[in-house]
């Protein structure tokens, strides 16, 4: 699993993804990359980015209900941690990919890992 806990900074490549008037306090963007469906979202100035692919069953978690720094899932109500991508509730009990966010000038980049 990739996440937070994990990555090695040395084997990320940065992707600018939006600028930072594109994404206010609040709101949330969803785009891919390659085959992965990302989801990047601005909590009150702070960005966090993650996989948009919930670990119940495969389904979109991005569009659901955001708390904080928690996402529900709009299916069946998993709740995931967008700092860590850490699983907090049940149905899913495995933890989602994040993915390590930088600005740079009016830029937001997400870290992905390289391809091997
Ligand atoms: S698909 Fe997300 S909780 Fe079931």
């Amino acid at each position: 699993m990739y996440n937070y806990k994990t990555f090695e900074s040395e084997k990320l490549e940065y992707f600018p993804v939006a600028s930072l008037d594109e994404l206010r306090s609040g709101e949330r963007i969803i785009f891919d990359i390659g085959d992965e469906s990302i989801a990047l979202f601005n909590v009150a100035g702070e960005y966090f980015a993650i996989a948009d692919v919930c670990s119940h069953d495969d389904g979109p978690v991005a569009e659901g209900e955001l708390l904080d720094h928690e996402i529900e899932c709009p299916r069946h109500g998993a709740r995931f941690d967008l700092r860590t991508g850490t699983a907090l509730s049940p149905p899913a009990v495995v933890d989602i990919p994040a993915y390590p966010v930088r600005i740079e000038g009016d830029q937001i980049l997400i870290g992905l890992p390289l391809e091997d």
